[in-house]
């Protein structure tokens, strides 16, 4: 049995994390409609809900929230690193290293550590320390002071205020950030999702299949697409050159980032409520310029090509209002995925079989190995 090319179409395997209905382009967490977690619950909540199987009660809400304001330092050597990286390094590659470093920091680490409650344990230490290596690995290598994490903010408040150094309790703002971490949690059998169960079949290690998934999130086609969204929508510029811009793409066969989807073909179920928020943002802060170019761009991809805007097209606009590096994009994404990939390595390691395809050989026939003088 033959897969399609990039395994489209295939069926890899079960999960009882999130399932993505294509029918009615709609995202469901373990039973529960998107829409609805965006407009009833926290980002820690669904953090909770992925890696726990339930929504948590207030007592364990609590807890779950008191050990994540309580794990959000990262060891000093780390600062020390992100000192010495060149200013080009790009963050999700700092974060990668951080994450295989802060694995090394974890003295109960060991190979074999794979059991439910150390994988428990392994992902909410990431989920409180990513956020401040994703804010001052990028601060330091950018020659700012780092901010160290407040633990008397919320999660969505202390991430915001690390990255843009300054204390961020506007309700709006924290919303629409607290917002983006609940959409971009969990997608299903997505590419980097894929990787870190890949890696995690071996029997490695939570942070070794984190890191694998990070190197997979990196790349445009995935969730780099949100950062490459912004600089296309900076290029454009200005509101009469949109139509023309996203036209001569078209024509010339070129992908426009944070469009397509592989499952969804009638409209992403996360754009809207990330739309609706960014929009509001905009409205506040009197600056429409970004909406109106991408609003232009939307209404000529789906007339022409009859392809929707997926989640990264809204999140970069609103990312920029909330005053975010555009380098952040992609590691921001990072720190909420963390949690979905947390529970698929769970998920794998609890039901493990190595995940090992085959391919057809198309290379040369059988030759004869010449020495190297004759060759
Ligand atoms: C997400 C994505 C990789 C899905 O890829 P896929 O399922 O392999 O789909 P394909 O790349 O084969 O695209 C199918 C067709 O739609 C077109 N298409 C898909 N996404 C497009 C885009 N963003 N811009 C222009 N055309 C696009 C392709 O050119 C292709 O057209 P063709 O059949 O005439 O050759 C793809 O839509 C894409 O590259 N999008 C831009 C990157 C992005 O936003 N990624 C974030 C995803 S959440």
């Amino acid at each position: 049995m033959r897969a399609n090319k990039g395994l489209a179409g295939l069926i890899a395997g079960d999960t009882a994390i999130s399932k993505v209905d294509v029918s009615t382009s709609s995202l469901w967490y373990r039973g529960y409609d998107i829409n609805e977690l965006c407009e009833k619950t926290s980002f820690l909540e669904v953090a909770f809900l992925l890696l726990c199987e339930k929504l948590p009660n207030l007592k364990e809400f609590q807890e779950f929230e008191a050990f994540e304001r309580a794990h959000r330092d990262i060891p000093d050597s780390l600062y020390e690193l992100f000192k010495t990286m060149p200013s080009y390094s790009h963050p999700m590659d700092l974060l990668n290293q951080s994450v295989s470093i802060l694995g090394s920091f974890d003295e109960k680490n060991t190979l074999g550590s794979n059991s439910k409650e150390e994988n428990l344990r392994k992902a909410m230490r990431l989920l409180a320390k990513m956020p401040t290596v994703v804010a001052n690995s990028y601060r330091l290598s950018q020659g700012l002071t780092p901010v160290k994490p407040n633990k008397s903010l919320s999660y969505s408040e202390n991430f915001l205020s690390m990255i843009t150094g300054t204390e961020t309790k506007d309700p709006l703002s924290v919303k629409t950030f607290d917002t983006s971490m609940i959409l971009y949690a969990e997608h299903g059998y997505n590419a980097s999702t894929f990787s870190a169960r890949v890696t995690a079949a071996t029997l490695s290690d939570l942070y070794s299949a984190v890191s694998t998934a990070i190197g997979s999130l990196k790349g445009p086609l995935h969730g780099g697409a949100n950062e490459q969204v912004m600089y296309m929508l900076k290029e454009i510029e200005s509101v009469e050159r949109a139509k023309d811009y996203t036209l001569k793409k078209i024509n010339r066969k070129e992908k426009i980032m944070g469009f397509g989807h592989r499952l969804y073909r009638t409209g992403d179920s996360r754009t809207a409520v990330m739309k609706k928020l960014g929009k509001a943002l905009a409205t506040k802060l009197n600056i429409h310029i970004w909406h109106d170019i991408s609003d232009i761009m939307e209404a000529t991809m789906i007339e022409e090509k009859n392809i929707y805007p997926n989640l990264d097209f809204p999140a970069a606009s609103a990312y920029y209002l909330l005053g975010i590096p555009i380098e952040l994009y992609t590691p921001i994404f990072a720190a909420s995925r963390i949690t979905g990939w947390a529970a698929h390595i769970i998920e794998q390691h609890n039901d493990n079989r190595l995940i090992r395809p085959s391919c057809d050989y198309i290379g040369p026939n059988a030759r004869t190995v010449e020495p190297i003088s004759k060759r």
